[in-house]
């Protein structure tokens, strides 16, 4: 397979240490001058499209699809429908580990949530299957749809990916009994779509060297699991190639319904198929953002100090699979309360099941959970980040355990002084501009889990001295071939444009999921370790030979730079990588590394990057419209690796918080259970004119637990804080504690 290997020098490349230096992403030129390749643009020979026909109704069954009318088409090659489609090797409802999920793959002709596929048109052009599809005029059996978060509930047997749905320590109604304020309030959050920018899209070619696939995935070893399970085939004779995603957010962790349907299209036809989704179908078959309804019940003492902290969170799953968003967890490490009790409850609907989103848990509970502080902070007559600092949790609440690096401390420090927070009047509807906006500052704290998965990597350093990593890692905006590589440089001990690092296809050595914040530590530690086991490889062939200078060094006794092994102990001793090989009558030398978290220090420590977010707001007194003036953010994440990416995703996050606040809302049809807003016109996200002046402060953080290179993960922090400080600041402006988000100009009108 044709493979892509950034190994062009960045510019902004500096020699030495590569880890920590600001390069710009190495991608950059191949994304805006277009020669980036993304799944869509792929065209192999003979090559047919596949368009879906999606449901119009939320539960029912289709009776009938005017297949004829659709083959009739001029251009039409087939159409697959339940009656007719490849065999599978497994039932698509089959289900045997929380991350398989159950798929639509015209199994039967029942309708479980809108625009589920029903059926695919197989054409020459996209305009004939496209016009096919529409020919297809389903009739329906329709079922009233279930919605919204009144209906019957239960618990959940877990939330997340197997957290346990209730969680507690301490003596909560107890606490609240001790206290002398109690604050309760409820907070709603809607339903939320990725969103990504690059649709889910697929060109899947059946070939004798196996099935060849370009599609976007944060998990391409995961997938292909999934795939090979569901065609009964062996997963390494799967390729997949996903150099780029142009979005995730968690929709491509796992390969979804209507990329196992390209797959199945091109087996029907026996031809390479391209089957992309159109924008509102990206509303439907490829996951959501669960709403929830939250209650939050916090007791504080006379010197405001919490006895209690109660966090429930109602939220809604589809009527056949088992993803509950994992809300009220948000709670479990924030604030030292003395009791704590987090517990999730359900209903089900009519909807595609929930999934993963821009921090699943973290960012619906911290919204709530920031609000409820906010709240409870001014009934105790207290500025909100005294009370939070009031409240600093030195050890992991409910586990007890002390953090592996914790510096919030810092980050409200240099984020309130940035901000300028000192002079903030406690009281709400204290401040106004020269042209009598309202003004409001709010402070949020964010949070968010320092993961790791399992990854591989492969080293190899060449008699020439370059070197080349191995890695399927992805890239989905977020800066991984720029990172990694870096990281990879570093670990061969050579400049970065001595380094080949090969990444994004399936056959190289799994890198774990690009999810969880995680990739970068997963990823990086599996490259460190393959680095130095290739390095000590290196290391013994020189030591152990008596015409090297580093002879009797003994593998400790060396390290590598630029391209040489020098003795630690005497360093103008060393001796270049082409002379080691060359003398050792080696082309090259290769060694593989691994990652895993450790089960010491996960057993041991409470592991969490952390970070204070600082919002202004500015609201019109007689329309109630809302700015976000200024946002800072003060993040500690532990090592940054490339500060220029990691910037670019709290920015990212950031904004994404904006959105929460103020902008994201599925609407859905109460009669039809329809989502009315499935496009970009209608569901609103941030655009540049919604996004004000951002900062991003990096905040220095040592950690010597999370793991060998001290990285936490940076991805989903951003988005924690901030939606939570937006909701504080429109408090602070306007004195009216908006508890449903997005936050409209309906909550505000008229409110002068
Ligand atoms: Mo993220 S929601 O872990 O891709």
């Amino acid at each position: 397979m044709p493979e892509i290997t950034l190994s062009q020098s960045a510019r902004h490349q500096r020699h030495g240490s590569n880890v920590g230096q600001p390069l710009t992403r190495r991608d950059g030129v191949l994304k805006v001058t277009g020669a980036a390749p993304y799944a869509a643009d792929h065209h192999p020979t003979g090559m047919l499209y596949a368009v879906m026909a999606v449901a119009g109704i939320a539960r029912g069954r289709v009776a009938s699809l005017d297949v004829a009318a659709a083959k009739a088409h001029p251009g039409v090659v087939d159409v697959m429908t339940p009656a007719h489609k490849p065999k599978l090797a497994m039932d698509p409802d089959e289900k045997s580990n929380p991350f398989m999920f159950r798929l639509d793959l015209l199994q039967n002709d029942k309708v479980r949530y809108p625009r589920q596929p029903i059926a695919v048109v197989i054409a020459e052009t996209l305009e004939a299957a496209t016009e096919g599809a529409t020919l297809l005029a389903p009739v329906y059996e329709t079922q009233t749809a279930r919605i919204g978060l009144d209906g019957e509930r239960f618990v959940p047997p877990g939330v997340g990916v197997g957290n346990p749905p209730a969680v507690s320590h301490g003596d909560v109604e107890q606490g609240l009994k001790d206290a002398a304020k109690v604050t309760e309030a409820v907070y709603e959050t809607p339903s939320q779509y990725h969103n990504a920018m690059e649709p889910h899209a697929i060109v899947a070619e059946w070939t004798e060297a196996g099935l060849v696939i370009d599609t976007p995935s944060q998990g391409m070893a995961m997938a292909q699991a999934r795939i090979a399970g569901l065609f009964g085939i062996a997963p390494e004779t799967i390729h997949i190639r996903s150099p780029f995603l142009g979005g995730g957010f968690g929709s491509k962790g796992l390969v979804a319904g209507p990329q196992v349907l390209g797959i199945m299209a091109a087996k029907l036809v026996g031809r390479p198929v391209k089957l992309v989704l159109r924008r509102e179908q990206m509303y439907g078959p490829v996951g959501h953002r669960a709403p929830t309804r939250q209650t939050l019940r916090l007791g504080t003492d006379a010197g405001g100090r919490l006895t209690a902290l109660d966090h429930h969170a109602l939220t809604a799953s589809s009527s056949f699979d088992d993803f509950f968003e994992p809300a009220a967890d948000a709670s479990h490490t924030l604030y030292a309360a003395k009791a704590i009790a987090t517990a999730h409850e359900a209903v089900r609907t009519d909807t595609g099941t929930p999934l993963f989103m821009r921090a699943p848990g973290e960012a619906t509970g911290s919204i709530a959970l920031e609000s409820a502080i906010d709240e409870a902070a001014f009934a105790c007559g207290l500025d909100p980040l005294a009370f939070r600092l009031k409240n600093y949790a030195e050890v992991e609440p409910i586990s007890g355990k002390p953090f592996s690096s914790k510096a919030l401390r810092e980050c409200y420090a240099q984020g309130a002084e940035r901000f300028g927070w000192s002079t903030r009047p406690l009281a709400p509807r204290s401040m106004r501009d020269e042209a009598g906006f309202l003004v409001g500052w709010g402070v949020g704290t964010a949070t968010f889990p320092a993961l790791m998965f399992q990854a591989q990597a492969r080293a190899i350093i060449r008699a020439d001295g370059s070197g080349r990593m191995e890695i399927g890692a992805h890239d989905m905006g977020q800066g991984a071939w720029t990172a990694l590589a870096q990281i990879a440089a570093d670990g061969l001990g050579l400049d970065l444009d001595k380094v080949d690092f090969a990444s994004g296809t399936s056959d190289l050595p799994d890198a774990g999921i690009a999810g969880g914040s995680a990739h970068t530590a997963t990823a990086g530690m599996a490259i460190h370790n393959a680095g130095a086991a290739v390095i000590a490889k290196l290391a013994d062939l020189a030591t152990g030979d008596e015409r090297s200078p580093l002879f009797g060094a003994g593998n400790q006794g060396v390290i590598a730079r630029e391209g040489r092994l020098h003795r630690r102990d005497d360093e103008s001793r060393s001796e270049a990588y082409p002379d080691i090989l060359a003398r050792a009558g080696l082309k090259q030398i290769e060694a593989s590394g691994k990652a895993a978290a450790d089960p010491a220090a996960q057993e041991n420590y409470a592991m969490h990057a952390h970070g204070a977010v600082f919002a202004e707001v500015k609201v019109d007194p007689d329309l109630g419209q809302i700015r976000v003036n200024r946002l800072i953010g003060a993040f500690a994440a532990g090592r940054i690796i490339n500060p220029h990416l990691v910037r670019s995703q709290y920015y990212g996050g950031m904004i994404w918080g904006i959105s929460f606040a103020l902008h994201e809302k599925a609407i859905i049809d109460r009669r039809s259970g329809r989502i009315m807003n499935g496009d970009l016109a209608e569901y609103h996200v941030p655009v540049n004119a919604d996004v004000p002046h951002v900062e991003a402060i990096l905040v220095d953080e040592h950690d010597p637990h999370v793991n060998a290179l001290g990285i936490k993960g940076v991805g989903e922090i951003g988005i924690t804080g901030s939606a939570g400080a937006i909701a504080n600041a429109v408090w602070h402006a306007t004195g009216i504690r908006c508890r449903r988000f997005p936050i409209g100009l309906e909550q505000l009108i008229g409110t002068a």
